[in-house]
């Protein structure tokens, strides 16, 4: 019997960072993110008995993501050994551009983990953990540990800390405090500043914690940020949030600047953008402010409350230090939809 299944699901750009792990794909740290909205993929996955992988990729066949996805049913393969008797076909689309420098691999795989789950209980198959989202989060986690937190909308925590009940590092959870208002309606506008550049890859990322001089220290901040954002978020307290978002930010990209092998992944242009976006704040009171991925790219925060003073000042001054002035809107998402 064939069955074909479908999910679009979320990116999410992470608050708090994940940076260093240990096997099978647990955190060093906890994390937390906004999940994304317009940044997402939509994917198809038809299970037929038989053996093998087929990928399309925005209608193209892409026989070079055949190897990630391998990786991934290798990976969940202890929690679903049926997928061993089975042909997959995989046609995903993707909102955002490929060469947009927009990592794929959370919305794509937490797609995917939804697919597989569905297919596992058509199938007839028991999960081993009895809540389905939760068992799509582990699988996603372990095709890529960003993608477990893109399985719920709104802020999601991954990764154990003492301050925020249930929280675990085999799965994500949506945060469970109380969250003000002007939270739950922000705006991410990513300013594209080096679509060409390769971001340092995750495993070799990951991998320059192990050793890394001022690791301990850095996983202690992040129990400590994550203890420090319950009443900021609680209380909607936007100067605080910034100042500790933004500080995550430029501590994720220092230590990429202090590992060994090192890594400067801004461009000139990421750090104009970052001066620019204090400056305005400085002067015009907007409670604007960035955080960035590994890479150049800069993704710009601000509450809807801002947007008539954040949109001109990100479209007239923003775009410009941008390639080709290339900037996408995005906003604070509600979580996967099955198709
Ligand atoms: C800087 O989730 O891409 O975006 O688990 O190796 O696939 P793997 O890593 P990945 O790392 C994301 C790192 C980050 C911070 C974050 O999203 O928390």
């Amino acid at each position: 019997m064939s069955l074909t299944f479908g999910w679009q699901s979320p990116s999410n750009i992470a608050l708090v960072k994940y940076w260093g792990k240990r096997d099978p794909q647990l955190p060093s740290n906890p994390s937390i993110s906004f999940t994304l909205d317009a940044c997402h993929t939509q994917t198809r996955a038809t299970f037929e008995p038989g053996q093998g992988i087929e990928v399309t990729l925005n209608g193209m066949g892409t026989p070079s993501f055949v190897p990630k996805i391998e990786q991934f049913l290798g990976r969940i393969q202890h929690r679903h050994p049926w997928l061993a008797d089975y042909h997959l076909s995989v046609d995903t689309f993707n909102s955002f551009p490929h060469s947009s420098g927009i990592a794929s691999s959370a919305s794509g795989l937490s797609a995917l983990a939804l697919c597989v789950v569905d297919a596992a209980q058509a199938f007839g198959h028991s999960l081993l953990e009895s809540d389905s989202r939760r068992e799509a989060s582990i699988l996603a986690r372990l095709g890529s540990g960003s993608a477990s937190r893109s399985l719920y909308g709104g802020l999601v925590v991954w990764g154990q800390t003492p301050t925020v009940p249930g929280s675990h590092d085999e799965y994500a959870i949506s945060y469970p405090h109380d969250v003000h208002p002007v939270f739950q309606d922000f705006r991410d506008i990513v300013v594209l500043v080096d679509v060409g550049q390769k971001a340092v890859s995750s495993t070799a990322g990951h991998a320059l914690m192990e050793g890394h001089p001022f690791a301990a220290q850095r996983f202690e901040q992040a129990h400590a940020h994550m203890r420090a954002l319950e009443s900021i978020l609680a209380t909607g307290d936007l100067p605080a949030f910034l100042e500790l978002v933004e500080n995550e930010a430029l501590t994720l990209h220092g230590l990429m600047m202090s590992s060994n092998p090192s890594y400067i992944l801004m461009r000139p242009n990421t750090l104009a953008i970052l001066e620019a976006i204090r400056r305005f704040r400085t002067e015009t009171g907007t409670p604007i402010g960035f955080t960035l991925d590994a890479g150049a790219n800069v993704h710009v925060l601000f509450p809807a409350s801002a947007e008539q003073s954040a949109m001109p000042f990100v479209r007239e001054v923003l775009a410009p230090l941008a390639k080709n002035s290339q900037f996408l809107t995005d906003r604070v998402g509600s979580g996967p939809v099955p198709l």
